[in-house]
């Protein structure tokens, strides 16, 4: 893992994009995409970008089940609303979180997987060290598969939603196989929430009770933190 510690999330999120566009300007077609507050930034400065992503496919990591598109706390809407609207590309996948047969679905998203390998995804982290959605005890050898949120997550996610109550119970998720198959991997965390389940990735032992921690056996992995995230790191 390559750690890179910056003052804050602007300046990370900014590094974060210079990684994307000098990976584009290789060979690399398909972009992995999280949702969630961590990588807003990175959006507004890719959207604000003269870059052409007409050639680029992305494939976000989850979807809330029961939540459609046009649904503001999903994540197409998320992604509509920070870079879809202002940018095309070639096919943007998603989790269809409305999809009235789950394991076809599932199957349907490994098999999208398959056929775009992805050579760049983004990543945040929760506060218990998910990666997607796959929650602490998640086996390291999940494709994409349905989860039950943790009430940790539910709580953390709660600020998008009116109340707890409101944010889904369960979710799709890309699972970490699939999230280990990517030849880069750029994660980024932000702020003090971050530092304990940043720990436990970089210098915690390789556990699924940490998910993020697998990353460590990454070989193109490079994790960007302000110095809040990174403040319990030795
Ligand atoms: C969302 C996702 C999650 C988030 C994580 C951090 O697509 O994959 O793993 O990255 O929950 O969320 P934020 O960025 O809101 O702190």
């Amino acid at each position: 893992m390559k750690i890179i510690i910056v003052e804050n999330a602007a300046v990370g999120s900014h590094k974060a994009y210079n990684l994307l566009v000098q990976g584009l300007q290789t060979q690399a077609r398909v972009l992995g995409l999280a949702t969630g507050s961590t990588p807003i930034l990175l959006y507004q400065e890719m959207a604000q970008s003269k870059l052409d992503f007409s050639h680029i496919t992305t494939i976000n990591l989850d979807e809330y089940l029961g939540l459609g598109p046009n649904n503001p706390q999903s994540y197409h809407y998320f992604m509509k609303q920070h870079l879809f609207q202002f940018k095309s590309f070639s096919k943007n996948y998603l989790p269809n979180g409305l999809a009235p047969d789950i394991n076809q679905e599932l199957q349907r998203y490994d098999q999208v997987i398959a056929d775009h390998p992805i050579a760049i995804q983004i990543l945040g982290i929760g506060q218990n060290g998910h990666i997607g959605f796959n929650e602490p005890g998640t086996s390291f050898h999940s494709q994409t598969h349905c989860v039950t949120l943790s009430s940790s997550t539910r709580d953390a996610n709660a600020r998008f939603f009116p109340n707890k109550q409101a944010v889904p119970q369960k979710a799709i998720s890309m699972g970490l196989f699939s999230i280990m198959q990517s030849q880069r991997i750029i994660l980024m965390a932000w702020g003090k929430d971050k530092a304990e389940a940043v720990s436990q990735m970089i210098n915690g032992p390789v556990t699924e009770k940490c998910p993020a921690s697998i990353l460590q056996k990454h070989p193109h992995t490079t994790v960007i933190l302000d110095s809040a995230a990174a403040a319990k790191l030795n």
